[in-house]
């Protein structure tokens, strides 16, 4: 079943930027991109890496995994650099007056 979690007013998370949120012990990174908003799992697909701690490239919408670089595009979740490979989950995200919704299963 699919919820929704309240993340945060759409005004505290200015383009460039990220939230971190946990559900059922899931984190997710919900990201601006230059306004437009996507979620990923903050867990590396390569070798767990923090994700969402990583650097932001607001203007590509990719996100540098801080433990071994792997570069991953916030809007497929797909990375685009080695090591790694596998795509990382990602999720839903909707703005219901300000505020940002995010739906995980
Ligand atoms: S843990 Fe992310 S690139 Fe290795």
């Amino acid at each position: 079943m699919t919820s929704v979690i309240e993340v945060c007013p759409l005004s505290e998370l200015p383009p460039g930027r990220v939230r971190i949120v946990e559900h059922a012990g899931i984190e997710v990174g919900i990201f601006n991109c230059n306004g437009e908003l996507f979620a990923i799992e903050d867990r590396c697909s390569h070798d767990d890496g923090p994700l969402a701690e990583g650097v932001i490239d607001a203007g590509a919408c990719t996100v540098e995994c801080p433990r071994h670089g792997a570069i991953f595009d916030l809007r497929t979740g797909r990375p685009k650099t080695l090591p790694a490979y596998e795509p990382v989950e990602t999720f839903t995200v909707t703005v219901d007056e300000e505020m940002i919704k995010l739906e995980v299963d």
